[in-house]
């Protein structure tokens, strides 16, 4: 049965962002389950493809239960007529064009709006989303999670080749936001993602506001979301055309942290927050503390290096202490979860670096105390410790011990 039952533009929606429980055309037409949303803006070189790919895919999947929702944005390139174009070969295509809005957030709730389906997903327009992880996602769905992301930080993802700066600023951007909005952004290993698939009715009558790219912090933020499923997808290289992505995306990004923090998330953050499991890595910091003094003294008293190779040694000594006692007992059951050599090593590299960044974190704080505040030198020290310890906890909570609330 088709779905677009004129060949024309969808009217655009407009007003608030929210998504209905079912939209008004869903009288009109026999609703599908899955409405697949295809942000544009300059995709004309990719639209036929992307179309052709997902349509032969989900013709096997979902033969006449799913619809492709084109949502372009006015583009120079005209992508909008492009896609409008193969209206008449491809029954399960829609094409709104959007003149009055701009932005990739909205353009998929827009489209979202309009669809008709129980599970509302969005992928790239451009081909760096593999579309084969689509069954895949849809499979998580159909087991119970309300929400299935395409994640390049899971077993089996990853980044085709992506330079330094660029994985230096995404990843950089997920630190900022674990520390800014945790319960939001630690749910899932990759918080920026805009891959992935949702069940309408965890977001259905929640009214959303998003700033820039990030669809997928709006939708933990503001849904309610209880069951995630992850699946790791390898992000493409662009064939055609470029990323819109510029510095503005990432400012949008701080914006809407901060706007969703400002929701009264703390709470739920302070309802969630691990105690007991925090005063485990405390113990273990004081044992760290106990094995650093005793390993300066060897090496000062008894080797006689000199004093700077020992602080350094020594700290690095309690470091190796303090991850194994973290790794086998206040983390145990989330490392025995990621086993192997390998992963271990790796927890081992990002709790160094999270460490490193501690001690850094503490000598910035303790001058800021001691010198802009006035605070006494061991007074400072210890406020720093404290306050560090939440850091090194938290993140290596959320980063090198990352624990999603995946199924399993
Ligand atoms: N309608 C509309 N309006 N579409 C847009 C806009 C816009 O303002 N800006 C970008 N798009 C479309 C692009 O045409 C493309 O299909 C998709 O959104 C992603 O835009 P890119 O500019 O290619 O983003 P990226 O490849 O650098 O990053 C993408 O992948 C990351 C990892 O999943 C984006 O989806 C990021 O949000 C995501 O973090
Ligand atoms: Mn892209």
């Amino acid at each position: 049965m088709t779905i677009n039952v004129s060949r024309s533009l969808l009217p655009t929606p407009t007003g608030l962002l929210e998504i209905p429980a079912l939209p008004e055309v869903a009288q009109t037409v026999r609703p599908v389950y899955f409405s697949l949303v295809v942000p544009t803006y300059n995709e004309g070189r990719n639209i036929q493809r992307i179309v052709s790919i997902l349509t032969g895919l989900l013709d096997q999947t979902f033969p006449h239960d799913y619809e492709l929702i084109v949502v372009d944005d006015d583009s120079p390139d005209r992508t909008w007529e492009l896609a409008q174009q193969m209206l008449p070969d491809y029954p399960q295509l829609r094409v709104m064009r959007r003149q009055t809005e701009r932005g990739l957030s909205t353009a998929v709730i827009r489209g979202w709006q309009v669809a008709t389906g129980q599970v509302l997903g969005v992928i790239d327009g451009d081909l760096q989303h593999p579309p084969e992880v689509l069954p895949q996602l849809l499979q998580k769905i159909a087991q119970g999670a309300d929400l299935a992301v395409a994640s390049r930080h899971v077993e089996g993802g990853g980044t085709s080749d992506w330079g330094v700066v660029r994985r230096f600023l995404s990843r950089g951007a997920q630190l900022v936001g674990l520390v800014i909005l945790p319960s939001v952004v630690g749910r899932v290993s990759d918080p920026m993602s805009g891959y992935f698939m949702v069940r309408r009715s965890a977001i259905s009558h929640c009214l959303m506001n998003p700033l820039g790219y990030k669809i997928l912090l709006e939708v933990l933020g503001r849904g309610q979301v209880r069951e995630v499923a992850e699946v790791g997808y390898v992000f493409q290289e662009r064939q055609e055309g470029e990323s819109k992505v510029t510095w503005r995306q990432y400012v949008e990004y701080l914006g809407h942290l901060v706007k969703l923090r400002s929701r009264g998330r703390i709470s739920r953050f302070t309802a969630k927050f691990p105690v007991d499991r925090f005063l485990r890595f405390g113990l273990v910091g004081l044992s760290g503390v106990a094995v650093d003094l005793a390993a300066f003294y060897l090496l000062r008293v008894h080797l006689g290096l000199p004093i700077a190779r020992s602080t350094m040694l020594s700290a690095e000594v309690a470091v190796i202490n303090n991850f194994l006692w973290n790794d086998l007992w206040t983390f145990g059951d989330i490392s025995q979860n990621q086993p192997g050599t390998r992963q271990r090593l790796k927890r081992f590299l990002k709790f160094n670096l999270v460490c490193l960044a501690g001690i850094i974190l503490q000598a910035l704080l303790v001058s800021l105390l001691h010198d802009a505040f006035g605070m006494n030198e061991f007074g400072s020290k210890l406020m720093a410790i404290v306050l560090v310890t939440f850091w090194n906890f938290w993140i290596n909570l959320k980063l090198s011990w990352r624990v999603t609330d995946v199924r399993k």
